[in-house]
């Protein structure tokens, strides 16, 4: 039976696994890198999952994937969360984990927010036909946003509103 809930601090120590599990195995899919996440102390996750908003998808006790949303700091932009870390295992795609991960994610963005972003890498098909199902539009693409290796990889920048 999958379930989804909100990860505390408490669950630290599996979120920093599936995290890094993420990082490493699809560098070209997240902004953040392994190489630097798996240099922090536990804490670094425990912080995360207080001061951001992240959701666990669970089978059992089993963690299949997680996804968050954190807003901006500045003032002016407290109406907009990012969506972030959107990660599945490999052992439990294809079953609509990721929809009900996404989902999760926009509900509970929408009683605090009015609008939800996100980037993708614009050749992650499968990412974008997810948000797309989900509601998000594209509306930009920023060329040469990543450089992993040596190899830039261009992002496709989306978008919903959430108030209505
Ligand atoms: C992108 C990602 C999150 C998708 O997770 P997922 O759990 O496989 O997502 P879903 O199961 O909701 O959807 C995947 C596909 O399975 C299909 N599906 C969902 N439930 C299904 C079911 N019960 N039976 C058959 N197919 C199903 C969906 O229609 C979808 O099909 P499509 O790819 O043809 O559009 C996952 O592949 C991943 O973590 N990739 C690596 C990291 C990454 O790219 N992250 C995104 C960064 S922006």
């Amino acid at each position: 039976m999958l379930g989804i809930r909100r990860l505390t601090s408490d669950d630290a120590e599996t979120y920093r696994a599936v995290r890094l599990e993420g990082l490493r195995l699809h560098p070209e899919a997240f902004g953040a890198s392994y190489e630097t996440e798996v240099e922090q102390p536990l804490d670094f996750f425990a912080n995360r999952l207080t001061n951001s908003t992240v959701f666990g998808a669970f089978e059992a006790d089993t963690l299949l994937g997680v996804a968050g949303h954190f807003a901006p700091t500045s003032l002016k932009e407290r109406h907009k969360a990012t969506l972030f870390g959107m990660y599945v295992r490999d052992t439990a795609r294809g079953r609509g984990v990721g929809q009900m991960l996404v989902e999760a994610v926009v509900a509970d963005a929408a009683a605090q927010f009015e609008s939800i972003l996100l980037t993708v890498a614009t050749a992650n098909d499968g990412a974008r036909r997810l948000y797309e199902r989900c509601g998000f539009e594209t509306y930009g693409i920023e060329p040469r946003s990543l450089k992993v290796d040596g190899v830039y990889y261009d992002e496709a920048l989306m978008y919903r509103r959430l108030d209505g």
